[in-house]
């Protein structure tokens, strides 16, 4: 039985929270790796709907939930969350939830400084979530984050502040923010440090016993391929390696430690913020989609642009995350249109490409070369078998599956839960 690691493969809202809860009945242990509260996962069981941001998604099902270090956690956030969650009936306890205590905080001055920059950078904003995210990165890979452990350590703390602050004084006078001091910092985080405290441990040594127990272990990526700081439409992208090379280095494991790497698929395209879209469609098509899947943000309830399948893009994703197999999502969205178009490579001026280039103007400049499949009428939603998928939609998948060179492990056919068309078990690599 192989460990399964869970990444986006397109923009990100792919449908990994349902998935990853499904698969969590099977999983022992669920490890966050990346990212953080920019995260947003949601999850329906019967009329029950919970929305996840730094919580693993294993915790629905009462695993242990393990943030990894390569995760950045806004501590009120994350006590938001849980408050939330329990008032939804979920029991979060330090002995099913724990915070790797190397991971780094994500402190309201990052909040700030997101939002200043946003603010300052008027045609070449990013759209992020405002969460604080690629700041509380930028102090982590310089050196000068404040970490879970240090929150014990009183000294450490205040040399640590000091260091933190001759970075984002500067800074903050530059974009015409408040002055943070020494103080008020210290006193936030001694209000925080006790009621995060008993989540803190070495997430990486409670991870190794359980993998030595033999415990099967689900990694749960956040955002998705195209959003990875190296891999994705750069800048547009967070500020994290959100490929499934990043499971282990985020966790404190080894390379191999992922096992089976399963890709989650939107069936058509969506993004939310800014950067290149080749595929999207900001006609009726594209606001039809947009309807019948409800693509709202659920963290930042934006809209998500829409627009047609691009396998060009997807199979660039199976090769730099290194996808085994797919679960492809949100078929039944695609129900009723006449004719539906995949992107199967692009044009950029007299030149046919079959990957995205790298760089900024040229992913700005592609034009999609499309081909055309016929749709179905029928309903594919809640269809829980492959014999109940109209002979349309097997030929769409199967087209998808040759095109991005991976197998449709997995069909998921509603929000729900048990809305899931196995035609592999993942955990059997
Ligand atoms: P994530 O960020 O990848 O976890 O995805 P989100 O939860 O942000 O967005 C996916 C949305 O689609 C959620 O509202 C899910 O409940 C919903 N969803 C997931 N799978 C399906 C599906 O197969 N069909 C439909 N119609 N909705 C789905
Ligand atoms: P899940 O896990 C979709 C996008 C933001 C913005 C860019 C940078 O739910 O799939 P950031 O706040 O990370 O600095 O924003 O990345 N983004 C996401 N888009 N789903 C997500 O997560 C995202 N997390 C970040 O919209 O374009
Ligand atoms: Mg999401």
């Amino acid at each position: 039985m192989a460990n399964v690691t869970v990444i986006g493969a397109q923009w990100g809202d792919e449908g990994k929270g349902k998935v990853i809860d499904w698969l969590a009945n099977r999983a022992d242990v669920v490890v966050r790796f990346q990212g953080g509260n920019n995260a947003g996962h949601t999850i329906v069981v019967g009329n029950s709907v919970y929305k996840f941001s730094l919580l693993p998604s294993g915790v629905v099902q009462g695993k242990l939930s393990i943030i990894g270090n390569g995760v950045v956690v806004d501590p009120w956030s994350l006590l938001d969350e849980i408050e939330r969650v329990r008032a939804q009936g979920l029991n979060i306890t330090p002995s099913g939830l724990v915070l790797a205590d190397n991971a780094c905080l994500v402190l309201p001055l990052h909040r700030d400084l997101d939002a200043a920059r946003e603010a300052h950078a008027g045609a070449n904003k990013i759209g992020t979530t405002g969460r604080g995210i690629g700041p509380a990165y930028e102090d982590k890979v310089g050196r000068r984050a404040i970490r879970f452990c240090d929150l014990s350590d009183e000294q450490a703390l205040q040399g640590k502040i000091e260091r933190l602050l001759a970075h984002h004084g500067p800074l903050r006078r530059g974009l015409g923010l408040k002055e943070v001091t020494a103080e008020d910092l210290l006193t936030l985080l001694h209000d925080i440090a006790p009621k995060v405290g008993p989540f803190v441990q070495p997430a990486w040594r409670v991870l190794d016993q359980a993998v030595k127990d033999g415990r099967r272990v689900l990694f749960e990526g956040a955002q998705a391929a195209m959003l990875d700081v190296d891999h994705g439409t750069y800048p547009f992208v967070t500020s994290s390696n959100t490929v499934a090379g990043q499971a282990g280095a985020g966790s404190g494991s080894g390379p191999g430690a992922g096992g089976y790497v399963l890709g989650i698929v939107k069936a058509y395209t969506t993004r939310v913020g800014e950067g290149p879209f080749p595929t999207e469609l900001t006609d009726e098509i594209g606001e039809r989609l947009g309807v019948r899947g409800a693509e709202f943000g659920t963290v930042t309830g934006r809209k998500r642009r829409c627009g047609w399948f691009d396998a060009a893009l997807v199979r660039q994703s199976v090769v730099v995350s290194g996808i085994e197999g797919i679960v492809l999502t949100k078929l039944d969205v695609l129900d009723g249109f006449e004719t539906l178009k995949i992107c199967t490579g692009y044009r950029l001026g007299d030149r046919v490409l079959d990957y995205l280039p790298a760089g900024v103007r040229d992913q700005a400049a592609l034009e999609p070369i499309y081909e055309e499949i016929d749709g179905w009428s029928e309903s594919t939603k809640g269809a829980r078998s492959w014999r109940d998928l109209p002979a349309a939609a097997v030929k769409y998948v199967r087209r998808i599956e040759e095109l991005i060179s991976a197998q449709a492990v997995v069909v998921s056919t509603s929000p729900d839960r048990d809305d899931i068309i196995m035609m592999r078990d993942p955990f059997q690599g």
